[in-house]
């Protein structure tokens, strides 16, 4: 029924653009939903370290090409996604032909080449990366994680990795990618983290607002302030990996998870309030708000099924596991149209 069902991108066209993750094998399986309602896609890994420039004179770009060929024959904005992580990145990128830790310098050397080769091949067909990705800490003392990145080039090579993006491409616009980033000790650091990277004159744009969230965690006043903080600075904000577990987040790995449940109409129904409430958020805030993304097109294929407990089914997302439309959806469709 889902040619039915109205386009999800076109109730929200004068709002927002509506992401989804995609990977080499969605573009095909779910291109159907992909072209109808959605009008941004985010490679799920494909632009990642370690898949686009697996060894140190190979550089592997085509299956990221496909989905950015995907989008282009269809009309959609494509974010990179991501050039500087502490995971998904090769261990050569650290260590010197004897293994040892590389010096400064030769790391220095090859995130300069990595990005004006990555962020230079997407040049003009990516308009917006995810430059750095998740590099302050959750809790304890502190700012900064301490990433293999940060060991090898000190804290500035933050800021480093946004002069490189911006050389690159002058025209992408440049964003600091989260998650927890609601969370009040994590916002106040991430926002620490761009106030310093601002006042630098570093190139800056905006804010990547990750939103893995569950059903009734974080409460939507704590994500109102976050946002309301957040765009204070000026920056423009994009969500750009929501989903909604339907499982308790635990933080703490040691700490029990939830057991695995079914997926019955009480479920679709609190899913459905859950994700009325967070568009709600995003249209009170849709002049500070660009793209919301989520993680994901449907049901049947998604991380949260092995993250955080292998092999545990979860419904995150719009459109269930036979690529339907759920209440959920429907509830979107129509804030949008009142
Ligand atoms: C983080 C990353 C994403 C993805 C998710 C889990 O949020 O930014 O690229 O790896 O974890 O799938």
């Amino acid at each position: 029924m889902t040619d039915q069902a109205p386009s999800l991108k076109e109730a929200y066209a004068s709002r927002f653009r509506v992401g989804a993750a995609v990977n080499a094998a969605t573009v095909h399986t779910h291109a159907h939903l992909l072209a109808r309602h959605f009008s941004s896609v985010t490679p799920e890994n494909e632009m990642k370290w370690e898949r686009i420039h697996p060894a140190e004179d190979t550089y592997s770009f085509s299956a990221a090409d496909q989905i950015v060929l995907f989008a282009r024959d269809h009309g959609m904005f494509v974010r990179g996604h991501t050039l500087v992580w502490h995971n998904q990145t090769p261990s050569w990128v650290f260590l010197d032909s004897l293994g040892q830790p590389a010096p400064a310098k030769l790391v220095e050397a090859r995130l300069e080449q990595h990005i004006a080769e990555v962020v230079g091949h997407y040049r003009g067909a990516a308009l917006c990366w995810d430059v750095v990705n998740e590099a302050v800490i959750d809790q304890g003392d502190g700012w900064l994680r301490p990433s293999p990145w940060r060991q090898a080039l000190g804290d500035d090579y933050i800021e480093m990795a946004f002069r490189l993006a911006h050389q690159a491409d002058p025209g992408a616009l440049l964003f600091y990618n989260d998650y927890n980033e609601t969370k009040p000790d994590k916002r106040d650091r991430i926002l620490r983290l761009l106030e310093h990277l601002l006042d630098r004159g570093v190139p800056v744009h905006g804010v990547g607002l990750q939103m893995h969230v569950s059903l009734d965690d974080p409460p939507i006043e704590e994500m109102e302030e976050a946002i309301e903080r957040y765009r204070a600075l000026g920056l423009r904000l994009h969500v750009t990996e929501l989903d909604v577990s339907v499982y308790p987040w635990v933080h703490e790995p040691d700490r029990p998870q939830a057991p695995a449940r079914p997926y019955d109409d009480e479920l679709a129904e609190r899913l459905a309030a859950r994700y009325e409430a967070l568009f709600a958020l995003y249209l009170r805030h849709q002049d500070a708000i660009d793209n919301v993304t989520l993680w994901g097109v449907a049901d049947d294929s998604t991380w949260r099924d092995d993250f955080p407990v292998k092999g545990r089914k979860d419904w995150p997302l719009l459109f269930d596991v036979h690529h339907r439309p759920k209440e959920a959806f429907w509830r979107v469709v129509r804030l949008a149209q009142n």
